[in-house]
């Protein structure tokens, strides 16, 4: 099963402007850092939230840190230069490099004071490469630098108010197993993180929630745009499982009448885990 829909990086730019990504940054360690890698950075919509703070005055001292965005699709950077561009940001760079080949790695190797990635290891951990992401973004740092991963608890239709139909309920609550059983993404990484991290060998590791990513009464739109795109992809192998596969068309219109419903109030807790690379 292709999972290309997911980087989609229309998709991408509209799930940042929907969330508050300056202050998932600015719950991010990184006010003395003068050198910041993002891994798997797609569209860099985070990098550039990155590159904001990291080029704004500390007190009176002015700064200016180097921030990297990197991801292993070609097509994504270069989407993602120009969207840097446009916002004025020259203390931000991209390279196209694969975070799991080594030799890919080598003019990144050791350079950083943070490596982070956001929303990357749940596409890691269930396929079993969590641990050598994790390894290889300790490659990237520097020593003692720091390495933070930025995930969710995307439970979908666990416990929603007002409850879903039946039928909707019974396909999202299939969302998070089935995907996990096929080693393609865990939804709820953000709950395991310390897990991860700590597995990987960092030290110091501590894990808190930085952000309740909110669709309410079907604001914002950004959100609500985006939780609205890609929906028979991401529905198509559950709704085969129960057999609903001759009804997408319709569970699909159901849910995007969901995220946008006055009364619906939908919730996605926002993780930060961070540990020290020895
Ligand atoms: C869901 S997007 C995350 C986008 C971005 N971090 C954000 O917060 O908007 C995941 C990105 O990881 C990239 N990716 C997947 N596997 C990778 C790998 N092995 N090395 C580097 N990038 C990878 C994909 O191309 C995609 O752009």
């Amino acid at each position: 099963m292709s999972l290309d829909f997911l980087d989609d990086v229309a998709a991408l730019e509209l799930q940042a402007a929907g969330e508050d990504v300056d202050a998932i940054v600015a719950t991010l360690p990184i006010q003395n850092a003068q050198s910041i890698l993002e891994v798997g950075c797609g569209s860099g919509a985070f990098t550039r939230a990155l590159a904001r703070v990291a080029s704004s005055p500390v007190g009176d001292q002015s700064r200016r840190a180097r921030v990297v965005g990197m991801d292993r699709s070609p097509a994504s950077v270069a989407q993602a230069v120009p969207l840097a561009r446009a916002e004025g940001l020259d203390n931000v760079e991209f390279v196209a490099a694969d975070i799991l080949d080594p030799a890919s790695l080598v003019s990144l190797a050791g350079q950083f004071d943070i490596v982070i990635c956001r929303y990357f290891l749940m596409y890691m951990t269930p396929g079993g490469l969590g641990e050598a992401c994790l390894a290889n973004m300790r490659t990237c740092a520097r020593r003692d630098g720091l390495v933070a991963c930025v995930e969710v608890d995307a439970n979908f239709g666990e416990d929603r108010y007002p409850p879903p139909s039946e039928r909707l309920d019974a396909v999202l609550r299939r969302i998070v197993p089935l995907y996990r059983e096929r080693g393609l993404v865990d939804w709820r990484c953000g709950i395991t993180l310390h897990h991860h991290l700590t597995t990987a060998g960092l030290r110091e590791v501590r894990v808190r929630v930085v952000d309740g990513r909110c669709i309410a009464g079907g604001s914002p739109r950004a959100l609500v745009q985006h939780g609205s795109m890609h929906v028979e992809e991401l529905l198509a192998p559950c709704l085969a499982e129960l057999g609903l596969a001759d009804q997408t068309a319709e569970v699909a219109a159901e849910w995007r009448a969901y995220l946008a419903a006055p009364e619906g109030f939908v919730y996605t807790p926002v993780f930060l885990g961070v540990g020290r690379s020895v």
